[in-house]
């Protein structure tokens, strides 16, 4: 991220009331680079990424992996470090790379957020210096936020490695770990300083996680983009395959999606109650809770966003039979739209999934705004949820899945 442009405007203050208005704006802006075989010395992009504002210093860096990419490619730590020493005119590996568990479980250990933070202390990283983190969206939640939060924010540079973090998470400008049993309870808004998307590290993922980051992009092709949705409903069977030139498609225009959302709602930072990029996101944080991360984000998600299609159409707001359409597509991709928490009950006799609307409300504050679909490629915002007519839409998904 680089903070140029910074205007202030000194507002003096209103005769006898005593209030100084104090008012700047900070522009924001980082690359996001699309490339393969970031970490080969004939290629400059990472290089670029670091170095480009300051192309003739010697840039101090950091780096971190997820360990699954690390089990995947032994020899990363030393790729690195021979593209450093390729590129030593300009960049300076502070330590041999570190490795970091992946996935959810490096969100749900705070002793990990000061281990880290302690390593970049000892080896003496300041403001100036880079944290790169290497791995999939939990990963890069966790480092995103040891970064912001060491000397009130160091640089960092991420390279996601997952199909979910590449086309979504990686390329915004939000970090957070898990506390409380609340998803991303701690955790800032703060934009990357340079985003390496490589989408070589897609070859070794899993074909779940493959899967699982397809749910973002059909999420942006519903609320965003219905071209997009129908370009992936075309393209489903080579989707499903993991058709590279597919898959590399799906992820840009992503990605794209969700970077222009960012510059352009007017909300980067999500300071009002809406939450227009999350369709289907109350339930799938709730669910992912509930599961007790069995399922990942992405699997999700699809749920949600099937419920909340569902949801649609009984009151009203989305034709019949859209619902339909776009659960066909999700299982089509690979998706199972239903898992029995959903209809698990407190002690209250409550249904506990219904809760995440609550705790969806209080992550932002204000009123409850909940994106639903009023037509494919275009969300809106309602304010309230009737909970009989969404258990409803749960038992429909069951009874779908049991028909299956
Ligand atoms: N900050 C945001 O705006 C934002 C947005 C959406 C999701 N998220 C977060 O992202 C997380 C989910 O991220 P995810 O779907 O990328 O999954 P993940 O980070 O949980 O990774 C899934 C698994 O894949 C492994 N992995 C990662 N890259 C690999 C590779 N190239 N080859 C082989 N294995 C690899 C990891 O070790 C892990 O086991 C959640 O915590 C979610 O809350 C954040
Ligand atoms: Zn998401």
């Amino acid at each position: 991220m680089s903070a140029r442009n910074s205007v202030f405007s000194r507002v003096a203050p209103e005769e006898d009331s005593g209030v100084y208005v104090q008012r700047f704006a900070v522009a924001y802006e980082y690359p996001v680079y699309f490339t393969r075989g970031a970490f080969d010395p004939a290629n400059p992009v990472f290089a670029d990424a670091i170095a480009r504002l300051e192309p003739t210093h010697r840039h101090r860096f950091v780096v971190i992996i997820d360990d699954g990419v690390v089990a995947k490619r032994r020899r990363l730590g030393m790729e690195i470090a021979a593209y450093a020493a390729a590129w030593a005119e300009c960049l300076e590996l502070a330590a041999e790379p570190d490795t970091v568990a992946g996935g959810e479980r490096c969100k749900n250990d705070p002793a990990l957020v000061e281990r880290l933070q302690r390593r970049l202390c000892d080896l003496g990283i300041d403001r100036h210096s880079y944290l790169v983190a290497i791995g999939g969206g939990a990963l890069l939640d966790l480092v995103g936020y040891v970064a912001a939060t060491s000397h009130r924010g160091v640089r960092l540079v991420r390279v996601p490695t997952t199909v979910l973090a590449q086309d979504d998470s990686g390329v915004g400008v939000k970090n957070g770990v898990n506390a409380f049993a609340v998803k991303n309870f701690v955790g800032t808004f703060s934009p990357p300083f340079a985003v390496v998307n490589d989408l070589d590290f897609l070859d070794t993922l899993s074909a779940r996680d493959r899967v699982a980051g397809m749910a973002e992009a059909v999420k942006a092709g519903l609320i965003r983009d219905a071209a997009f949705l129908a370009w992936i409903e075309s393209s489903v069977e080579a989707l499903r395959a993991f058709q590279p030139g597919a898959l590399e498609q799906l992820v840009r225009r992503c990605a794209e999606l969700h970077m222009r959302h960012i510059a352009t709602s007017g909300d980067p930072f999500e300071q009002g109650s809406a939450r227009p990029l999350d369709y289907g996101h109350w339930a799938a944080h709730k669910l992912e809770i509930l599961t007790g991360h069995a399922l990942r984000h992405g699997e999700a998600v699809a749920i949600g966003m099937a419920l909340d299609a569902r949801y649609a159409v009984q009151t009203g707001l989305l034709p019949a039979g859209e619902e339909e359409r776009i659960c066909r597509l999700l299982e089509t991709l690979g998706f199972r739209l239903w898992h029995p928490t959903m209809e698990h009950t407190g002690p209250d006799g409550a249904p506990v999934l219904l809760s995440g609307l609550r705790e969806f409300r209080e992550h932002l504050g204000g009123e409850l705004t909940v994106t639903l679909l009023e037509r494919l490629g275009h969300g809106v915002e309602v304010h309230e949820i009737d909970e009989t007519e969404m258990m409803r839409s749960v038992a429909w998904l069951k009874d779908r899945d049991a028909a299956r």
